[in-house]
C-alpha cells in the first residue's frame, strides 16, 4: 500500500508520539511507523522525571490530565555522600518544579490519544523500515508489513528511532561527527510494590557505590545501584540488592526503605554519546537516535522532548508560513541544548560514582566537591538549574 503524508515519523516511542501529536495540533499531515507492538513499547521501563519542557508539551497537547493527577510535583532533590541528605531546593532556587511521572505513563498516554487525534501509527513493522532520497524534496519510507511491501511519499522524515533505529545510518559518513564515552559501570535496577524510603529523590554516592532511590507512585518505588558491567541480574538476587541499597542510601533513609519482591530487575549500560548533525537534507533526528545520556541527571526523554519543540516549531513554520530558516537551523538550535545537558549528565556521573582505579584521592574529591555543595547557594543554583531543565 502506498501512503502520502507531510512528515513521515521513525518510531513511536516519547519522541515520535509527541512529535506526532503536535504536527496533527497544527494541521500537518504525519504517519508514524514503529517496528513493535504497542504492548512491547509499553513494557519498556524507563525513568520518570520530567522537565517543565516535557511536562508542558503534554500541557499543549491537554494530554497532561493523568500526567498532573498522577505524577507527583518535586520541589527538590538530594545528594548523599554516605552520611548526610544535602537537598537541593529546586523550587526555591530557580521557581520551577519537576515532575515524577513514568515515561511509561506519559507514552502510554499519548498512544491512547493516537486514535482520536487522527495520528496513524504503524505498529509491528520490524526492522524492514528504510528511508530513501532524504537529500531530495521527495524522500521516502518503505516498510514491510502483512507480506507486502509499503511506500510513504513525505516532504520530510523524522528520525525517532532510537538509538538502535536506522535513520542515523541514512547520512553519508562524509557529514557525520560522532562522540561517544562510555562509563565503566551499568546501572541495576529495581521496580517494586513498596513506598518510596524518601518523598524526594536521593543520588547517593557512597564509598561503595552510586545509588538512586526513585519512585513511580506513593506506592511504587524504582531504585538503582552502579555494578560492574561484568556482573549480572543473577548475581543480584533481591535480598542482595535491598542489603546494598540500605547502606549505601546511607543510615537514615536506608533505615526508611521497604522491601518487596522485584517486579523488574535489570542491568542498563551508561554511555554519553552524541551524532552531528541532528539533520541531513529532509531527515531530521530526535531524542535517543541523535543522542544519549547516561540516567544521572534525568535528560533522556527531556532532551527527546526539547529536540521535538524545537523541530514542531520548524516543521509548523515551515508548513504554515513558509519560513524556511527554522528547518534550516534546527540541528544547530537542539544540538546547544543537547551538549549542555550532556555536560551536566557527564558531571554529576563522575561526581556521584566511584570509578575503577579511583584512589582515597579521588573519593576525597568527590567528598570536597558534594561538601562544598552542601554549603553553597551558588553551586546548588547550577545544579538545580541543569536538573529542571535549561530554558528552550
Ligand atoms: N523501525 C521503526 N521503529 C523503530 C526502529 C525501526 N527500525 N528502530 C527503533 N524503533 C522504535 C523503537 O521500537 C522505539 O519504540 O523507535 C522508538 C524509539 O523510542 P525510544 O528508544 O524510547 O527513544 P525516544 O523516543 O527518543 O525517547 C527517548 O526513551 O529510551 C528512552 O532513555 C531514553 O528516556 C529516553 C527516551
Ligand atoms: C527513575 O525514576 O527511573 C530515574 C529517576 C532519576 C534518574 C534516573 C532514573 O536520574
Amino acid at each position: 500500500m502506498d501512503y502520502k503524508t507531510d512528515v513521515a515519523i521513525i518510531g513511536a516511542g516519547p519522541a515520535g508520539l509527541m512529535l506526532g501529536h503536535l504536527l496533527r495540533q497544527a494541521g500537518i499531515g504525519c504517519i508514524v511507523v514503529e517496528r513493535s507492538s504497542q504492548e512491547h513499547v509499553l513494557g519498556r521501563i524507563r525513568a520518570g522525571v520530567l522537565e517543565r519542557v516535557t511536562t508542558d508539551i503534554m500541557d499543549q497537547l491537554e494530554l497532561g490530565g493523568r500526567m498532573h493527577a498522577e505524577g507527583m510535583p518535586e520541589d527538590g532533590f538530594n545528594l548523599a555522600d554516605g552520611e548526610r541528605l544535602i537537598r537541593i531546593d529546586i523550587k526555591r532556587l530557580t521557581g520551577k518544579q519537576v515532575m515524577v511521572y513514568g515515561q511509561t505513563e506519559l507514552t502510554r498516554d499519548l498512544i491512547d490519544a493516537a486514535a482520536s487525534r487522527d495520528l496513524p501509527v504503524i505498529w509491528q513493522t520490524g526492522d524492514s523500515v528504510a528511508v530513501h532520497q532524504i537529500d531530495g524534496e521527495a524522500p521516502y519510507v518503505t516498510f514491510e508489513k502483512d507480506g507486502e511491501t509499503h511506500r510513504i511519499d513525505a516532504r520530510f522524515i523524522a528520525g525517532c528511532d532510537g538509538f538502535h533505529g536506522p535513520s542515523r545510518r541514512a547520512i553519508p559518513v562524509a557529514s557525520v561527527k560522532e562522540y561517544e564515552h562510555a562509563y565503566p559501570f551499568g546501572w541495576l535496577g529495581i521496580l517494586a510494590d513498596v513506598p518510596p524510603c524518601n518523598p524526594e529523590l536521593i543520588y547517593a554516592n557512597h564509598e561503595r557505590g552510586f545509588a538512586l532511590a526513585s519512585m513511580r507512585s506513593r506506592t511504587r518505588s524504582r531504585y538503582y545501584i552502579d555494578v560492574p558491567l561484568t556482573e549480572t541480574v543473577e548475581d543480584w538476587p533481591d535480598d542482595r540488592l535491598w542489603d546494598e541499597l540500605a547502606v549505601r542510601l546511607g543510615p537514615e533513609a536506608g533505615a526508611r526503605i521497604t522491601r518487596g519482591p522485584a517486579l523488574e530487575k535489570s542491568i542498563a549500560p551508561l554511555r554519553s554519546y552524541i551524532f552531528t548533525p541532528m539533520q541531513y537534507g529532509s531527515l531530521f533526528l530526535c531524542g535517543d537516535a541523535g543522542h544519549i545520556v547516561p540516567p544521572t541527571g534525568a535528560k533522556g526523554l527531556n532532551l527527546a522532548a526539547s529536540d521535538v519543540a524545537y523541530l514542531s516549531r520548524a516543521l509548523i513554520a515551515w508548513f504554515k508560513k513558509n519560513d524556511r530558516e527554522q528547518v534550516a537551523g534546527y540541528s544547530a538550535l537542539a544540538l546547544k541544548r543537547v551538549w549542555k545537558a550532556e555536560r551536566f549528565s557527564w558531571y554529576l556521573t563522575k561526581l556521584m560514582h566511584r570509578f575503577p582505579g579511583d584512589g582515597d584521592f579521588e573519593r576525597a574529591m568527590q567528598v570536597a566537591e558534594l561538601d562544598y555543595i552542601a554549603n553553597s547557594e551558588a553551586m546548588q543554583t547550577a545544579i538545580a538549574e541543569n536538573y529542571v531543565g535549561l530554558p528552550l
